[in-house]
């Protein structure tokens, strides 16, 4: 069935898919939402209220409501955010979340592949390295039409600390934390730049008077922040929803974006049967093009080190 233009099909209303339902809806450009839980009436409730959301001025019409699989046959876009995230006080290593999930990611994939193999399909859940690799590989499915959000909240969480430190605006911080979504994730450094000055020489250039520049300090900064949101408030939403809704623009728009998003590589830097993030970039199509960015030998270790303890946890559920 051909997909309805701007039509998707969100599964997984907790905390973290209400969030992306708000995220997606803001951004004006979905025409029709289908909403999919198992808990019917929280699907029910946040449909109702985001339908609200159409009586204000410049709000699309858009149409939200409670759907079921047969949705995914004309839809352009699925966002998989069901099953358990990590609650405060438990075990926050995404990698424990993998027994629990890959069932549920095996029982929402069967579903869709009833009805589509040409939706893009953009996966939220964690461990979301593991989930992306297992629904890529398993089922089918074109795998560059399966988009982990892999480390752009990372790199988001990045850019800002950054930016906070040199007192600039987030969107003027570029660079990529690459590799695993979770504890192996490194910052690519050499490629880091604000206003086309490279890390190097932010101390002498971007900010005299500052403190001098602790990139572990950071690095673990960025790992850790997501523990405290958690510890905070209980879970982290406005993040990963904001980074979900810039996929779904740059699909909806073939905007070919540059994003670090986790997918299957194939042998790209000399690493095969693991999915991780890399710079690629986002068309309608999905993923049109990984880009192996050139990364310093100390990042190249990092990148295989990450690629190794992801791929101890596939071994581990045997989905290699
Ligand atoms: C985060 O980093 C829990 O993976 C989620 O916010």
């Amino acid at each position: 069935m051909k997909p309805i233009k701007n039509k998707v099909v969100l599964i997984g209303a907790g905390m973290v898919g209400s969030s992306i339902l708000n995220s997606i809806l803001s951004l004006n450009l979905v025409a029709e939402i289908a909403i999919i839980d198992n808990n019917k009436n929280k699907a029910e409730g946040e449909a109702l209220d985001a339908s609200h959301t159409t009586s204000f001025s410049y709000n699309p019409n858009v149409r939200v409501r409670v759907g079921d699989y047969k949705d995914c046959a004309d839809s352009q876009i699925i966002i998989i955010s069901a099953g358990p995230s990590a609650k405060p006080g438990e075990k926050t290593d995404r990698l424990a979340l993998a027994g629990k999930n890959i069932e549920v990611m095996k029982s929402v994939m069967t579903s869709i592949c009833q009805y589509t193999k040409d939706a893009v399909i953009i996966v939220v859940t964690n461990p979301v390295d593991v989930l992306t690799y297992y629904a890529q590989n398993n089922f089918g499915y074109p795998k560059e039409k399966i988009i982990g959000t892999g480390t752009l909240l990372d790199t988001a969480r990045f850019r800002r600390i950054l930016a906070k430190k040199y007192l600039v605006d987030t969107k003027n911080v570029h660079g990529y934390i690459l590799g695993e979504h979770g504890a192996s994730a490194f910052a690519a450094w050499s490629l880091v730049s604000i206003a086309g000055v490279l890390v190097d020489n932010f101390d002498g250039v971007i900010a005299k008077d500052k403190s001098p520049l602790n990139r572990e300090e950071i690095l673990n900064e960025v790992k850790e922040v997501g523990n405290d949101i958690l510890k905070l408030k209980g879970f982290t939403s406005a993040g990963i929803s904001m980074s979900v809704a810039s996929i779904v623009r740059a699909v909806l728009l073939n905007e070919l974006s540059i994003m670090p998003v986790s997918i299957t590589l194939n042998g790209e830097y000399g690493i095969e049967d693991v999915a991780l993030s890399i710079p690629c970039v986002i068309s309608d199509e999905g993923i049109q093009k990984k880009i192996e960015v050139p990364l310093s030998e100390d990042e190249l270790k990092e990148l295989h080190k990450s690629a190794e303890n992801l791929k101890k946890i596939l071994k581990k559920f045997e989905i290699c």
